[in-house]
């Protein structure tokens, strides 16, 4: 299902603050949160990513030692706020569902890059993955579904018939060509942030072409223009039977409570893709 607010020009900004619907997420969430993740549920969390307000401080203590070594590369500024921030939410995020403090969840590696988590070990497992641009953060967790998010930020670039040709299907390509330069640039985000979706749910990357309908699977997908610019879409596969409810939360970093305590900043939205499956292809 694809949901589409007509981008409008402006600086990439991941300001939440106007909806302000404040709830604090603290420990004593845990279970319901728990509870509320059923299978066939695809929980996504967005929270802007920014430098110079002590949030980088905040959660570094969250991170693994070679989280901390990959920041340590990145020049102090956006780019290492955003990447601290990034992985320190995913970790704080985890821990909304599982009694497991931000710093001790263990990750592993997939063979072309996917990160999983090793410990602690579940039955059935959370699956997540992550995506960070131009000042927002955004995970999903599920159970057991393998699932993929991007997000990114409409950019204008005069490349982008070319990085179509290369990446994206023959169909979509033929797509693009027949549009005003304005609808292809918008329309080329929404193609690339679905296949980018599907390949990270798949594990593979860009590397890759998308397997469709593999083993009587299906893909069930979100996609969602955001007020700032970004375009987000998520994607997971499951039985073609299964209905699958997609939850959206904003929130941000709360700096009063203890530490790892998200604030949600936006009413939730929730959509329900049936086995029609995604919009996209
Ligand atoms: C994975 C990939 C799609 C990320 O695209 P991107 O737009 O640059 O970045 P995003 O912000 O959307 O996502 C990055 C996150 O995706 C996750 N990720 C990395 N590799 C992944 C994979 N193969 N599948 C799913 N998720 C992956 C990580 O959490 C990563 O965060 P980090 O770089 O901060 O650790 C892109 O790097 C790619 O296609 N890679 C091909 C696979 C490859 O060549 N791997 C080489 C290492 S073995």
């Amino acid at each position: 299902m694809r949901t589409t607010k007509p981008p409008t020009a402006g600086q990439p900004s991941a300001d939440v603050k106007a909806d302000s619907v404040r709830r604090t997420f603290s420990r004593a969430d845990l279970a319901a949160n728990q509870a509320a993740l059923a299978t066939g549920e695809i929980h996504l969390w967005l929270a802007p990513a920014q430098a110079g307000d002590g949030t980088e401080e905040l959660v570094w203590s969250f991170l693994s030692g070679a989280e901390r070594a990959r920041a340590g590369k990145i020049r102090a500024g956006a780019g290492r706020a955003e990447f601290v921030q990034a992985h320190a939410l995913i970790r704080a995020v985890l821990s909304q569902y599982r009694a497991v403090e931000p710093g001790a969840w263990r990750f592993g590696r997939g063979a072309l890059g996917k990160p999983f988590i090793t410990a602690p070990n579940d039955a059935p497992p959370l699956q997540f993955n992550l995506s960070h641009t131009r000042g927002l953060a955004v995970c999903v967790v599920t159970l057991a579904l393998a699932a993929g998010v991007d997000v990114e930020w409409l950019e204008p670039h005069a490349d982008l018939p070319a990085v179509a040709r290369e990446f994206l299907a023959p169909a979509a390509v033929q797509e693009l060509e027949i549009l005003s330069r304005t609808e292809q640039t918008i329309r080329f985000y929404e193609l690339w942030t679905m296949r980018e979706a599907r390949s990270k749910a798949a594990g593979t990357g860009l590397t890759a072409p998308v397997v469709e309908n593999e083993s009587g699977e299906d893909w069930r997908c979100w996609q969602q223009w955001l007020a700032s610019n970004h375009i987000l879409a998520a994607a997971v596969r499951g039985r073609p039977e299964t209905p699958t409810v997609f939850r959206m939360r904003t929130v941000r970093w709360c700096p009063r409570t203890p530490a790892g305590s998200l604030e949600v900043c936006a009413p939730e939205q929730v959509v329900c893709v049936g086995p029609a499956g995604c919009a996209e292809s």
